[in-house]
């Protein structure tokens, strides 16, 4: 095929790059985005676009066989997982040695199979992390940009307390104050006033039937209904889907050229496609972003790229575990798949913890607290590139883990001794295994803001070429992350439209 040219690319089209797209339409500067996943919009044959957690089929997960849930097993049992057809469905689960990382594929990025949990980091940790970002103008402008443009809301306290869709969340707030700890409720973009329709039965249920990491078929207020939506109504913006970015390089001219493998729904590619812009946008998560500039550099087609390219990489102290509740306990048979609480013992300096209260929604009581705990381990990896299969690898090892785990673990003891409790055994596969801590939800990292990049994004080395998404956030944010990576890129979008794009 031909190169086409266009002012601006942008890579991906979760948060940071429908951020980038949106504010580039505005800006009246013609706009490509690439996203390697579908347009999640068609029904299936069963009505609905998104497939449940409890009856996945294969818009699931990217070009599998078989689901790979984080809970790979319930009483041990392998009832969790299913055969599928390879297509290419919602969620992936990148694997490197020793960590996996789950993100979203299609249009809309992670905002399709995430939890919706929507917050703002503390302002003291933030600070601590982006030591050169000014933090009160973050608090002033940048967060309540992305909170109001992403439509966050909170959960009616009255109806959490009565509603027996988070009777789960009581239960575990319960065990957390008898311990001492303090629990806080967590905003969401799914829109409560729905939620509460889905349990009067006056609206379809997704939250309140088992959708959320395939995807949900109603009440989420994902990216294609907020930035890209706003992004294609400015007219200037045009997403094109199917088509992974594989090679960055630059023209003489001081242009970027991209080349983009098109797939089909077999995965089989069926075209190259080559790109040239003026302006690259890198929207591609922590591990798409930091992937494509690790093999630019070491392949010699970007080879200024600076040497930190590709570290600083944490999975920001995740860890999923289980409690066994006492019969009386019961978390309920109806549970929401949004979260809407977390244990945070974050100001503990001997052991920062938050912990969200995540739901495990069966259509049984079973009797589970289920967490994910963000941790606030210290350990970072690097990348790596192997010259001979031009993969990329990701250097993160067990015992990295293992540090993540010790602090979740210092915590639910706590919280086990004072509620005479125990952990879950039956929930990650066979051994027994009470931590699954082989698994983020959060990347974070990888092209870090300040030391990648300058203090907005640019990438260093190259001008007019810029980083969007949670790669610059150095491996840990305490909270869940996607308000921060949609403010940073508020920020970086601000700055740059004003000082990189005069004629
Ligand atoms: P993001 O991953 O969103 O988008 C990158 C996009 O680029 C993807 O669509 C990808 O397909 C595309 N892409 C990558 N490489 C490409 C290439 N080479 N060519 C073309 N396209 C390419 N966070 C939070 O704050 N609250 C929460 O409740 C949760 N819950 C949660 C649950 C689950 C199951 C997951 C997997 C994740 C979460 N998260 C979360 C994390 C959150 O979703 C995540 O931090 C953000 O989506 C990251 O935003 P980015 O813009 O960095 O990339």
């Amino acid at each position: 095929d031909a190169v086409e040219s266009v002012p601006a690319l942008v890579v991906g089209s979760g948060y940071g790059g429908a951020v980038a797209a949106l504010r580039l339409g505005e800006a009246g500067i013609r706009t490509v985005v690439l996203e390697m996943g579908r347009l999640w919009n068609t029904a299936g044959p069963d009505g609905k676009v998104f497939c449940s957690t409890s009856a996945p089929d294969r818009r699931s997960m990217w070009f599998r066989t078989r689901t790979e849930a984080p809970l790979a097993t319930f009483l041990w049992l392998d009832v969790v997982n299913k055969d599928i057809s390879p297509y290419p469905g919602v969620l992936d689960r990148v694997r490197y040695d020793h960590m996996s990382v789950y993100v979203g594929r299609g249009v809309g990025g992670g905002s399709l199979v995430n939890g919706g949990m929507a917050v703002t980091p503390l302002q003291s940790y933030f600070a601590e992390q982006f030591p050169t970002v000014d933090t009160a103008e973050m608090y002033r402008t940048y967060f309540p940009r992305a909170r109001s443009m992403l439509g966050v809301n909170t959960v009616d306290p009255a109806w959490f307390e009565s509603t027996e869709w988070y009777r789960f969340t009581r239960i575990s707030r319960k065990h957390a104050t008898n311990t001492g700890l303090k629990t806080t409720f967590v905003p969401s973009v799914y829109d409560f006033a729905h939620m509460q329709r889905e349990a009067a039965g006056t609206a379809t249920r997704s939250a309140l039937a088992q959708e959320v990491i395939y995807g949900n078929n109603h009440g989420k207020r994902t990216l294609d209904k907020t930035y890209l939506a706003a992004a294609l109504g400015t007219g200037n913006v045009t997403i094109h889907t199917l088509e992974k970015v594989r090679s960055i390089s630059r023209a003489p001219d001081g242009t970027y050229v991209l080349t983009a493998d098109r797939i089909d729904d077999t995965g089989t590619v069926v075209g190259t496609k080559e790109y040239g812009c003026r302006y690259l946008f890198l929207g591609g998560g922590s591990i798409g972003t930091t992937e494509l500039l690790v093999r630019a550099r070491e392949s010699g087609t970007l080879p200024a790229l600076d040497p930190s390219v590709g570290t600083g990489w944490g999975a920001n102290g995740n860890v999923m575990l289980g409690r066994a509740n006492h019969l009386w306990d019961t978390v309920g048979e109806n549970q929401s798949t949004m979260p809407v609480m977390g244990i945070d013992d974050w100001a503990n300096a001997a052991n920062p913890v938050f912990a969200e209260i995540a739901p495990l929604p069966t259509g049984l009581e079973h009797w589970v607290s289920l967490y994910l705990a963000i941790t606030k381990n210290p350990e970072r990896a690097s990348f790596t590139y192997d010259s001979g299969s031009g993969a990329v690898r990701l250097g993160w090892s067990a015992a990295q883990s293992a540090v993540s785990v010790g602090m979740a673990k210092k915590l639910f003891d706590r919280i086990n001794r004072a509620n005479a409790t125990i952990y879950r055994y039956d929930l990650f596969g066979s051994g027994n295994k009470v931590f699954a801590d082989d698994f983020t939800y959060h990347p974070l990292g990888g092209c870090v803001l300040g030391r990648a990049t300058d203090d907005y994004g640019r990438v260093k080395g190259y001008p007019r070429l810029y980083v969007t998404d949670g790669s610059l956030v150095p491996g840990s944010i305490g909270v869940n992350p996607f308000v921060t990576i949609t403010a940073l890129a508020e920020r970086t979008m601000a700055r740059v439209l004003v000082e990189d794009t005069a004629p």
